[in-house]
């Protein structure tokens, strides 16, 4: 029998530890977000549809995008146990020079549309944790201005070779000038990729005002006054421009770029070039001859070509041929640390953040890059003790499995051919067995035919297996 009593007021104080609630709105909400999912959430609550989707979407049916995302969830960890991981150092030199954590912000176009502090956010969250700048060719901050913001800190500027070759080069010039350490020369753009999310929107740089954005606003509306009380929204490197951003690439941008251009351009460049945007090992060995800084497997995000190879199934067998000529490092799909750390684990030196940055823009605006920074900071620290390192270059390939789930298999037709139909697997066999039992004679003696023809009598080789989209089994961590 449970014995009952009134409380008394000793045992309750312990319990009564009542916070002061937090009355700014803006930190209340940043520090409600405990994932970059969170943040993605809130971003698209403050966000205009057209301008979110513009960040959010990607090329065609977004296939190289969820592909990307979903090779991270398909990673499992291998911990080690019992090591002092009191202590954990996330820095080390990326291009030459320290970073505090193996991940920087990368190159975004029309960022103030995003949220009015745009680049600015970026580069100033980007200086206070020690982690590079990324300012894309189409930014809506200039050169200059970042510097301003980020003026000891790391600024990488990303070149679009446009088809004016003097005026793409007057900007790296300028770029040059202003101190910033690393040029990104982006090569997965020889045409826009086809984003439908914008043309299903009708969305245009600028963004225009009609009768469906007004309504659309209604909900939205400090996005809407600090678009129309600031600085207008504009290329900080190119002229006005009205029409669809892939109207704008197409127009402006140069298809007939080539491995010689790239040469040519590196020879203009005083500091480290590193080509954004490779997608198969031999453009990387490639790059490897010229005397490149360093690549960044990535598929623009998926926003160029729809199913675009995955740039972290790249990863291991890149690193392993071209990393000890030049830094590997990647893109696409990273939404939490643990991305980044298994990335490094594979053989990255660095990686860079696109939308994960964007959606903190876009839900707070410079605060906001700070969570997202401070989300994927502690996410990386946590994951590394779990694991059991204490620095990034106690990381290895045994710390990751890649499940197999995605992961291209090589299927020749003439495989396709000898592999054995279900009916005369053991498991089917014995299926067929029990239902025969049930049935009649005949049956079972069609299946025994069967069985026997000479088709079903091939070996089994590795490459004669089906392509699976499931996870194997065995895998211990299917068990938790
Ligand atoms: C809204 C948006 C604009 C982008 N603009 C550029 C750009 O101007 N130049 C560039 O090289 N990459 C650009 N990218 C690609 C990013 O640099 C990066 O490769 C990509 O976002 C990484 O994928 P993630 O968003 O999944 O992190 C853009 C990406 C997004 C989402």
């Amino acid at each position: 029998m449970v014995q009952r009593r009134i409380p008394r007021y000793r045992d309750l104080a312990p319990l009564m530890n009542f916070k002061t609630p937090e009355l700014n709105a803006k930190r209340r909400r940043l520090d409600g977000a405990l994932t970059i999912w969170d943040l993605q959430k809130i971003a698209q609550r403050r966000t205009p549809r057209a301008a979110f989707d513009y960040t959010e979407g990607a090329a065609e049916a977004e296939i190289s995008l969820k592909r990307a995302r979903q090779a991270f969830e398909d990673i499992q960890f291998t911990p080690s146990i019992l090591r002092d991981v009191s202590t954990v150092s996330t820095g080390w030199d990326v291009l030459g020079a320290p970073v505090s954590f193996p991940f920087g912000i990368a190159p975004t176009g029309f960022t103030r549309m995003m949220q009015t502090e745009g680049e600015v956010a970026g580069a100033g969250a980007a200086a206070a944790a020690g982690i590079p700048f990324s300012l894309s060719t189409m930014g809506t901050t200039s050169i200059e201005d970042v510097k301003a913001v980020n003026p000891n800190g790391r600024n990488w500027f990303q070149l679009y070779m446009w088809k004016d070759r003097d005026r793409s080069m007057a900007l790296v010039d300028r770029a040059a000038k202003a101190g910033f350490d690393t040029l990104l020369v982006t090569v997965d753009v020889p045409v826009a990729g086809a984003r439908l999310r914008d043309k299903r929107n009708g969305f245009s740089i600028p963004p225009q005002l009609t009768a469906g954005t007004v309504l659309n606003a209604l909900p939205r509306p400090e996005w809407w006054i600090n678009f129309l009380t600031t600085e207008p929204l504009a290329f900080a490197s190119l002229d006005r421009w009205s029409g669809t951003v892939g109207e704008l690439l197409d127009t402006m941008f140069d298809p007939t770029v080539t491995f010689e251009d790239l040469a040519w351009i590196k020879a203009q460049w005083p500091g480290k070039v590193v080509v954004k945007g490779v997608q198969n090992l031999d453009d990387a060995r490639k790059l490897a001859t010229m005397g490149i800084d360093g690549i960044t497997l990535s598929n623009h995000g998926g926003r160029q070509l729809d199913r675009a190879p995955i740039p972290f199934h790249l990863l291991p067998d890149v690193a392993r041929e071209v990393g000890s000529d030049m830094e590997v490092h990647l893109d696409t799909g990273i939404m939490s640390g643990a991305d980044i750390v298994a990335s490094i684990a594979l053989g990255a030196r660095f990686t860079m953040i696109g939308r994960a940055y964007l959606y903190g823009l876009m839900a707070g605006g410079r605060e906001g890059v700070d969570r997202t920074i401070s989300i994927l900071s502690e996410q990386i620290i946590r994951t590394m003790r779990l694991l059991g390192v204490t620095s990034l270059e106690e990381l290895t390939p045994a710390h990751v499995v890649q499940l197999e789930r995605l992961v291209p298999r090589a299927v020749s037709p003439s495989a396709v051919a000898a592999a054995e139909p279900a009916a005369a697997r053991p498991r089917a066999r014995k299926a067929a067995a029990k239902v025969a039992a049930d049935v009649t004679a005949t049956v079972i003696e069609t299946t025994t035919a069967k069985a026997a023809a000479p088709q079903n009598t091939a070996p089994k080789t590795p490459a004669a297996k089906t392509p699976t989209t499931r996870a194997p089994r065995t895998a211990p961590a299917a068990k938790v």
